[in-house]
């Protein structure tokens, strides 16, 4: 049998599955019933002058007064103050969304017609997103091909993914279980089967990542792949240990905090992990006569469409792994058995 209260919070909202939701609801609540109220209000007034103001034989109607102050003071500063505190609430909860937490994990999800894929930050990777109880992530968005949009209900977090630009959102889940994440942007004959598991474990992020994220492809580590990639495309003008080539050596790169240029103003960033940092490495990919390092001369040709955003994670990654000048072998995966 159907529980009438259980489906009544279905058709409303769905659980509260992240902190966010205790910043949103609320206001949602707020403003609807605000729009109730009112609404009921203006309907009841409406119906009420309609009848004993109607049009009747021998009833002479009053001349109406041409103004009154004090229902202009009040129809004018009560709907204000309620829209600026909307305002206030509404920029105070949007701060917290858009601001992550400085513990969050880091997830990068690549969004494509029609998946999603999810690289750990140990280099495994997947179609399900597992996630931790009460450990704030960070997602690192990017989309191979048209928009898409990030949305789990539950944790009232939704990101447009945006074709060839990396940007972040996060969220803090509170709520063990198995939810849905859906693709709010319709892109494609596919969008609506574009729906993939979240699962929120409630083992502490270490554990559950040892438990359901251990990684089991030997030859695909991401700093293996990008190792490949750079051999293939990089390795004839940029070394990694610092000595001189045609360009610039990627020795420090992933742990420079700003970038010089020929021309132009200098890019800071804050960190290998940081979006302006990824956006500036695949820029210097596509189009490496964007920005010219300052001592060089492009010479580089574009790889615009040559390379995927996955291809261009890979090489973020090789690129984090070779900050020091050496580059290691990822770690083997651990024996299962
Ligand atoms: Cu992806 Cu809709």
């Amino acid at each position: 049998m159907i529980n009438p209260i259980h489906s009544l919070a279905q058709f409303y909202l769905p659980p509260k599955g992240s902190t966010f939701a205790d910043v949103t609801d609320p206001l949602f609540d707020a403003i609807l019933w605000i729009s109730i109220v009112s609404f009921v209000a203006i309907v009841v007034v409406m119906c009420w002058f309609a009848i004993i103001y109607r049009r009747r034989p021998g009833y002479k109607p009053l001349p109406s007064p041409s103004h009154s102050t004090l229902l202009e003071l009040i129809w004018t500063i009560g709907p204000t103050l309620i829209l600026v505190w909307i305002f206030f609430q509404g920029a105070s909860g949007y701060s917290t969304l858009r601001t992550p937490d400085q513990d969050a994990e880091l997830i990068e999800v690549t969004a494509s017609q029609f998946n999603w894929k999810f690289t750990y930050p140990n280099g495994d990777f997947g179609d399900t997103l597992h996630l931790s109880v009460n450990q704030p992530v960070r997602l690192q968005l990017v989309s191979e091909d048209v928009i898409h949009s990030f949305y789990v209900p539950e944790f009232r977090a939704k990101m447009d993914v945006m074709p060839g630009r990396r940007h972040s959102m996060w969220f803090k889940p509170t709520l063990v279980g198995e939810f849905k994440l859906f693709c709010t942007e319709y892109c494609g004959d596919g969008h609506s089967k574009m729906v993939k598991n979240v699962i929120v474990h409630p083992e502490p992020w270490d554990e559950m990542m040892r438990k359901y994220v251990r990684w089991k492809d030997a030859e695909n580590h991401p700093v293996a792949n990008g190792a490949r990639l750079y051999n293939v495309y990089c390795s004839g003008c940029h070394s990694f240990d610092g000595s001189a080539k045609t360009g610039p050596s990627f020795k420090g790169l992933a742990s420079s905090t700003n970038r010089e240029f020929v021309s132009g103003s200098p890019l800071t960033f804050g960190g290998a992990d940081s979006d302006e940092w990824k956006n500036y490495v695949s820029e210097s990919i596509k189009r490496p006569d964007a920005r010219i390092v300052k001592g060089y001369a492009n010479q580089m040709p574009s790889f615009e469409g040559k390379l995927s955003e996955e291809q261009l994670g890979y090489i973020m990654q090789f690129l984090k792994a070779v900050d020091g000048g050496t580059y290691s072998e990822p770690p083997k995966p651990e024996k299962t058995q």
